[in-house]
């Protein structure tokens, strides 16, 4: 049986093809809701952040309740924020009956704290890492990291929001109002039961993973829309899919400016009309509604574009010129409110200094191989369950420490895809690109990443420096970020010492 797995060479502005097919749920004409917006817990002082791991109940859909998980609240967790040279003390209790383990993605934390599978909290246990912040402002996330239930309990609710300032995103000015002129907008898809209940099923995944069919932004279905001040807007997005590649883009067309990546904020603002997100990915943008008239961002399912009919700039204008253009479904409409104090200030031009390592400074390289092979005589219902996921033709294996690092030196790390397309994802430190899908790096993913993409058959490499220390007792991990990819063993243990 072939593998139709590739994923569609997206690039933003390219000439790539482009033709937006999306699907309509029954419930699909649901009036907009407001974008709700987690809790901001503010960890700065370095006081202890009590965060309860438990269950939950939801009525994503009216009338019905969906069970599930949360992190101090029914369903996701509260947006942590810390600073740079400060301590984030994170106190879980887990109330589940079943273990947890929480990572921080995309913290430049010791193994010890990092939150990988092997930091297991048993059901009614706590666990409380001290995270010393020393790494520059950025968007990050937590989430479930559970040895082969990460997919499961992320779907389910596990994950939250984590936002890092420091002195010199303070120095800029930026849209930084929590809620007001600075929004998180986590994105996931989920399907539902005829009951309301979530689907999941690991087994059952295909080949790319788990596909939800309906949207959800911080944690409620789309359409949903939120009230903003007449100026600048700043949007933290997070592809929280567990498998799903994004692509966004606004009803008008117009451009927006990515300031950030997922380790922070790139050199410059980027211009861009349309933004593919991986999962795992995070990307700052900043949006002028200066003049007040409302825009309306819609995420499409990449893998639900059609590559072959048009190309993507004239399938969009085709698109965004109908007049009564049938939008998606899957929108955030930000409706500006004239009563809120706006950010006017003009995007600085400069961001942020990255500066790259010398070719003299790079130490040792490596080579991953990302794989997937059909288990053989399973037949053509075994699926994705009779799939070796492996790198490096291992599968993830908690007893085996596949990589060993030095500690403050520069590496460059090549990764292929020998088979479908992979977020790969690596703990503990930011990195810079190289080469992506193997060519140049677009000018939005030259800043400090956490997660690459790489599609069937092509390799992208970066340069990358580990300033913590990870044990063999507590590893670090490089992984998939499709999380289907990830349980079922697509993943390794390094140390850094
Ligand atoms: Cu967001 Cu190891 O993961
Ligand atoms: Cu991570
Ligand atoms: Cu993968």
């Amino acid at each position: 049986m072939p593998f139709s797995l590739s994923r569609r060479h997206f690039i933003a502005g390219s000439v790539s093809a482009f033709s937006v097919g999306f699907t309509c749920p029954a419930w699909s004409n649901m009036q907009p809701t407001r974008l709700p917006i987690p809790e901001l817990v503010d960890g700065t002082n370095g006081d202890p952040v009590d965060l309860q791991i438990r269950t939950g109940k939801r009525a994503f859909l009216p009338g019905l309740e969906t069970s599930t998980l949360g992190i101090s609240q029914d369903y996701l967790g509260p947006t942590l924020r810390t600073r740079r040279n400060s301590e984030l003390n994170l106190s879980y209790t887990n109330s589940l009956s079943e273990g947890v383990a929480i990572h921080g993605h995309g913290l430049h934390v010791p193994g010890i704290v990092d939150g990988g599978p092997q930091l297991e909290i048993a059901p009614g246990d706590q666990w409380q890492p001290r995270l010393s912040i020393l790494q520059p402002a950025a968007t990050c996330w937590y989430h479930s990291h559970t040895h082969g239930k990460s997919g499961e309990q992320v779907y389910r609710g596990l994950a939250g929001m984590i936002i890092i300032d420091d002195e010199e995103s303070d120095a800029i000015d930026l849209p930084s109002r929590y809620g007001v002129d600075d929004l998180p907008v986590i994105i996931q898809d989920r399907t539902f039961d005829a009951q309301g209940q979530f689907v999941y099923s690991l087994n059952e995944a295909g080949e790319d993973g788990w596909f939800g069919e309906t949207v959800l932004i911080n944690g409620a279905i789309a359409p949903l829309v939120a009230a903003v001040p007449a100026g600048k807007v700043r949007l933290r997005v997070l592809n929280g899919a567990n498998a799903r590649f994004y692509v966004l883009a606004f009803a008008d067309n117009r451009t927006f400016f990515k300031i950030g990546s997922d380790g922070g904020l790139l050199a410059e603002p980027v211009p861009m009309t349309t933004m593919e997100m991986s999962p795992g990915e995070r990307c700052e943008v900043v949006v002028d509604l200066s003049d007040g008239a409302s825009a309306e961002l819609l995420v499409f399912f990449e893998d639900e574009i059609d590559a072959e009919e048009e190309g993507l700039i004239s399938g969009l204008q085709n698109i965004f010129s109908e007049t009564n253009a049938p939008s998606t479904n899957w929108s955030l409409k930000l409706n500006v409110d004239q009563a809120l104090v706006a950010h006017k200030a003009p995007l600085p031009d400069v961001l942020a200094s990255i500066v790259r390592p010398e070719e003299a400074e790079i130490a040792n390289v490596r080579d991953f191989v990302l794989d997937m092979e059909d288990g053989g005589d399973h037949g053509a219902h075994a699926g994705h369950a009779a799939m070796d996921m492996t790198i490096n033709g291992a599968a993830m294996d908690m007893s085996v420490i596949n990589e060993r690092v030095k500690r403050g030196v520069w590496e460059r790390w090549r990764v292929r895809s020998n088979q479908g397309a992979h977020p790969f994802h690596v703990h503990g430190c930011s990195f810079l690109i190289e080469q992506m899908e193997g060519s140049v790096t677009p000018p939005d993913q030259q800043g400090w990443k956490d997660t690459v993409v790489l599609d069937d058959d092509d390799w992208s490499e970066f340069v990358v420096r580990f300033d913590h220390p990870a044990t063999e007792q507590h590893p670090y991990m490089y992984h998939c970020h499709i999380l289907e990819h990830e349980d079922r063993g697509m993943m390794g243990q390094f140390t850094v010492t």
